[in-house]
């Protein structure tokens, strides 16, 4: 579990782990032991999830929300592009849109079979086509590598991360009843790590970053800007990571 919490915690621009970002404790890294405590907005007092909404605009939304907007969007008919097609979560809190393992407003766990996040109709489509665990690994690498989704509190990415991870060893249950083999959960978990980023959605930085300035304005005096805060996603058809500020200023297109 170390290994897989190690993976799960880092950032992946900066190299180190992700930040809490929040009230509390600002931009503290968090820390394997800090993990056990880092629990869901349905689990907070209500004092908490106030002062959260007020600094943060914190409030998730329920799963028959979710659904009616996610149909909107799943129109890709050839089943193999749609295990490929592409889909963000911006803001992604614990990621409701991507992965419905409960419902992130009252807590209550969901049925798999009545999941409806995009990562969970990906894998209900694997499902249908009925594949042996040497052709679903790589169909389920491919699924988890077309989500993406970012967000500035670290507790939030942390449980989104948690919440696909886990979405992706349940659906391995479901089809094959045994372990899941621990090199396909270190490569899925090297995935969500990038997939899944911490940034300022405001800035294109992670939180609390202050952008260089412009090189043209740099004084020889003053030192040198930190490097590489703009955030980095990876572009997995190349294996090359990429500003994630340049894919905006592309209109999103790649
Ligand atoms: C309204 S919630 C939505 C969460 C989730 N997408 C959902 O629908 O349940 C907004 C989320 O945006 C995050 N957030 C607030 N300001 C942000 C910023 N500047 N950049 C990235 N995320 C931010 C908050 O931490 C919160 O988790």
């Amino acid at each position: 579990m170390k290994n897989f919490l190690e993976i799960l915690l880092k950032d992946q621009t900066t190299g180190n782990n992700i930040l809490w970002a929040n009230v509390e404790h600002g931009a503290t890294e968090i820390q394997i032991a800090d993990v056990y405590s880092i629990r869901p907005r349905h689990e907070k007092n209500r004092e908490d999830q106030k002062l959260r909404t007020r600094e943060r605009a914190e409030i998730f939304t329920p799963p028959e929300v979710c659904k009616l907007q996610n149909d909107l969007v799943c129109d890709e008919r050839d089943w193999q592009k749609f295990i490929d097609a592409k889909f963000l979560e911006i803001t992604c809190g614990e990621a409701p849109y991507l992965v419905s393992r409960y419902n992130a407003v009252t807590g209550e766990p969901i049925e798999i079979k009545n999941r409806i996040g995009l990562l969970d109709r990906k894998f209900h489509v694997i499902r249908e086509y009925n594949q042996p665990v040497g052709q679903w690994c790589p169909l389920a690498i491919r699924a988890v590598q077309s989500c993406y989704g970012y967000e500035f509190q670290g507790n939030n990415l942390f449980l989104a991360r948690r919440n696909v991870f886990e979405t992706v060893v349940e659906y391995f249950m479901q089809e094959f009843s045994r372990k899941v083999p621990e090199d396909f959960l270190i490569a899925v978990a090297e995935i969500i790590s990038w997939n899944f980023w911490q940034m300022d959605g405001l800035k294109n930085t992670i939180p609390y970053a202050k952008p260089p300035k412009n090189p043209n304005q740099l004084s020889l005096f003053e030192p040198a800007p930190p490097e590489n805060i703009f955030c980095q996603i990876m572009d997995w058809a190349t294996g090359k990571p990429f500003e994630f500020r340049k894919l905006v200023s592309k209109g999103g297109r790649r």
